[in-house]
């Protein structure tokens, strides 16, 4: 990458988690000024990257959302870029999915992504310059038979930052998202452990599965003046899909 983050400020939502905290690490190597957040989000996790700063927030409550940017504003007078990975994992047949599983994915990832954008988008544009890379998922094109819900929400959100890259690129504001396929961490042990037998056992073209720093180098790219003509797209991380036979 000829770009670095060097003076820039980055926010990384659910920081926590596999994919936040590896993209968190990689935009911090690259120079950038990181704010991590998540519920549970502490120094511990980034002790070797002195330049991540932890920051506590519940991406389902607004005020949270709004008072995390509020604080990110006053601090640093300026943010380059958005990272949005939250997600809850919610997998089962849809027989057995209740609304309330159903809600709470909409509510931790689709209105969980909608809620950072929201509030980091004014700065964006009055600065006429920001980057905004959504996490969505593989799943968005080709949803596995246990996980609907979070199917549905990473095609939602591929559909808003299409929306989003049309309607505010004239204002400097780039939007996009990476949707990963199986990426080592807890959450696809989850889903694998969840997988039904007419599923194929090969998951992915190119041996897989992923790593976090495979997605964590394409969120970069995006968020990068390398990316600077790219806007409204989404890049797939998902070793191809599966092969044919
Ligand atoms: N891993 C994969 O194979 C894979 C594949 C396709 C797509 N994805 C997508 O990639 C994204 C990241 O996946 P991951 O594997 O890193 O997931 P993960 O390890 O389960 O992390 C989820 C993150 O979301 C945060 N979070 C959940 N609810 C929150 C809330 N109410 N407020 C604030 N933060 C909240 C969690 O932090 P706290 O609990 O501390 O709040 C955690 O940091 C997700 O959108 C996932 O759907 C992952």
């Amino acid at each position: 990458m000829s770009s670095t983050f060097k003076d820039q400020v980055v926010w990384v939502t659910g920081a926590s988690g596999a994919l936040g905290a590896a993209t968190a690490r990689t935009l911090a190597d690259a120079g950038a000024t990181v704010v991590a957040s998540s519920r549970s989000v502490d120094e511990r996790l980034f002790a070797a990257s002195p330049n991540v700063v932890p920051l506590k927030v519940d991406v389902t409550d607004d005020k949270s959302v709004k008072a995390a940017f509020a604080q990110i504003e006053e601090r640093f007078g300026r943010l380059d870029g958005l990272v949005t990975s939250t997600n809850v994992s919610t997998f089962g047949d849809f027989l057995e999915l209740t609304d309330d599983d159903w809600q709470s994915v909409i509510d931790a990832k689709l209105l969980g992504s909608v809620r950072p954008i929201r509030a980091a988008l004014p700065l964006f544009i009055k600065q006429g310059r920001g980057a905004i890379v959504a996490i969505s998922g593989r799943g968005g094109i080709a949803p596995p038979p246990n996980h609907f819900p979070g199917s549905s929400v990473n095609a939602a959100i591929d559909l808003l930052v299409q929306g989003l890259g049309r309607r505010y690129g004239p204002q400097g504001v780039r939007v996009n998202a990476v949707a990963p396929g199986p990426i080592r961490s807890p959450r696809f042990d989850a889903l694998a452990g969840a997988q039904s037998q007419n599923e194929p056992t090969r998951l992915t073209a190119l041996e897989g599965p992923g790593t976090p720093e495979d997605v964590a180098a394409a969120v970069a790219y995006l968020l990068s003046d390398d990316a600077r003509f790219v806007t409204g797209s989404r890049l797939y991380v998902d070793g191809g899909g599966p092969p044919y036979a």
